[in-house]
């Protein structure tokens, strides 16, 4: 029995993607459990970059299963246009994409209510306005409709008709929109089902099946570990549960069928949209790590904040989620750099913090180290002996501050800039 998960160790786009489709060579099933199209996930293969925000990443090896499992929230629309999308370069996806029918989908009003609460709200979370958070939310409420509800269409017409009873009130009166006409969202749907009618299937069913038949899975997460609704930096998360919680709930698999979690980590830090970010560099550094990273949301290509490499938040995702080890993406975009800060503490009020807190974050003061920089190109390495000796300090710093191994570092986006070190 194996199943590996991958989970993002900071605010997301550590470079998930990128390492999902890496390890999809040595795994059969690959899972998106949990979140929506709020994710960006890059690959590049061949020079070629695709972008998949609910398509598992690991859809672009023909020979693997991929799986959208219960705990994403699924906006129609864009898992067809992705269907789409790769269709027209030839990957084909049916009779290897499966779709929960327990997700829940994101319809319009979602959308349009994310929208309107970031536009109304005097303090914003910056969200990526694709109805997320609504669509959670109806979850919670049990007013959300499932994707397995577009089987039977009397009752999808029914939850319809009553969820919008209420959301166009809402739209109407609170923000002043237009109402969503039911019949124009059944139209949408009902054309979705047509298309991914075969797709539609248990899939905790079909993943315990796979775990008795000894396939292996990969889990991938989306987002990263500070944006988990429980343990992050609340009220600026997303809706999900982005620790390890998250793949157990997502998928209905069990607890001991997890036998690594991989922490994908980047060797500065981002965050896109608002919130604390104790190590933020609002300097030429910033500047500097935004430009060389390409740091643009995948999603909704907004700038993202920048700064140094943050010991107590990966102490934190350690902790939370039972890392086995880290992957370490994007060292390349540190090359150049004289000196390197690197948070090893948190200090408030003077004195040492020895956790991370999730609140008031704002409010602590990082404790720096600085270790030497190194000069050279390191984007052709493939080996760890390649690398300069600050390079491999620098490795080595980090692992030791987190006792940790780094099984995998990456040094550019594409497949080929990755090796491993175990
Ligand atoms: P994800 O959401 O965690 O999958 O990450 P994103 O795809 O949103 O953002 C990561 C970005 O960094 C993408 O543009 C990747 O192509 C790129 N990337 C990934 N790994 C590396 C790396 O090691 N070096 C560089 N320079 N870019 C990388
Ligand atoms: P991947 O999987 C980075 C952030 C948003 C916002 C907050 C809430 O590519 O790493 P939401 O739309 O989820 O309600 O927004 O969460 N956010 C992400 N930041 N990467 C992501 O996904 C994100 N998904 C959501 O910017 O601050
Ligand atoms: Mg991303």
């Amino acid at each position: 029995m194996s199943c590996i998960a991958v989970i993002g160790t900071q605010w997301g786009d550590e470079g998930k993607a990128k390492m999902i489709d890496y390890y999809s060579t040595s795994a059969d099933i690959i899972v998106r459990y949990q979140g929506g199209a709020n994710a960006g996930h890059t690959v590049v293969t061949n020079e070629k970059k695709y972008i998949f925000h609910l398509i598992p990443s690991g859809i672009l090896h023909k020979d693997k299963t991929c799986v959208i499992s219960n705990g994403v929230v699924l906006d129609p629309e864009q898992l067809l246009a992705e269907i789409d999308m790769l269709a027209k370069d030839g990957v084909e996806v049916a009779g290897r994409l499966y779709v929960s029918d327990a997700a829940h989908l994101i319809l319009p009003y979602h959308k349009a209510l994310d929208a309107a609460m970031e536009e109304a709200s005097s303090k914003k979370i910056g969200t990526t306005r694709r109805g997320i958070g609504p669509s959670y939310a109806d979850k919670a409420l049990r007013t959300g409709i499932r994707v397995g509800d577009l089987l039977d269409e009397a009752y999808l017409r029914e939850r319809l008709d009553q969820a919008l009873k209420i959301k166009n009130v809402h739209l109407e009166k609170v923000y002043g929109m237009k109402p969503i006409q039911p019949a124009d969202v059944l139209g949408m749907l009902l054309g979705f089902r047509d298309r991914i009618r075969d797709m539609i299937i248990n899939t905790q069913n079909f993943l315990y099946q796979s775990l008795r038949q000894n396939r292996s899975i990969l889990l991938e997460g989306a987002q990263g570990d500070a944006l988990d609704i429980d343990h992050g930096t609340y009220p600026y998360v997303t809706s999900s549960n982005t620790t390890i919680g998250g793949a157990l709930t997502g998928t209905g698999l069990p607890p001991f069928a997890i036998k690594e979690v991989i922490g994908i980590t980047k060797a500065y830090v981002t965050r896109v949209g608002e919130g604390p970010f104790p190590t933020e560099d609002l300097g030429e550094i910033g500047v500097m790590l935004r430009e060389k990273g390409g740091e643009y949301g995948s999603t909704t290509g907004r700038p993202r904040r920048c700064g140094w490499f943050d010991c107590e938040l990966l102490d934190f995702a350690r902790r939370t989620n039972g890392l086995t080890s880290i992957a370490l993406t994007k060292l390349d975009v540190l090359s150049g750099l004289e000196k390197i800060r690197v948070a090893v503490n948190y200090e408030i009020d003077g004195k040492k913090l020895d956790y991370c807190p999730t609140s008031h974050l704002g409010h602590i003061t990082p404790v720096y180290e600085e270790l030497d920089g190194w000069s050279e190109d390191i984007s052709t390495c493939n080996h760890y002996d390649d690398l300069p000796s600050r390079a491999k300090e620098y490795i080595r710093f980090i692992s030791n501050r987190l006792d940790l191994p780094v099984s995998i570092v990456s040094v550019g986006p594409d497949r080929k800039n990755t090796f491993a070190m175990l």
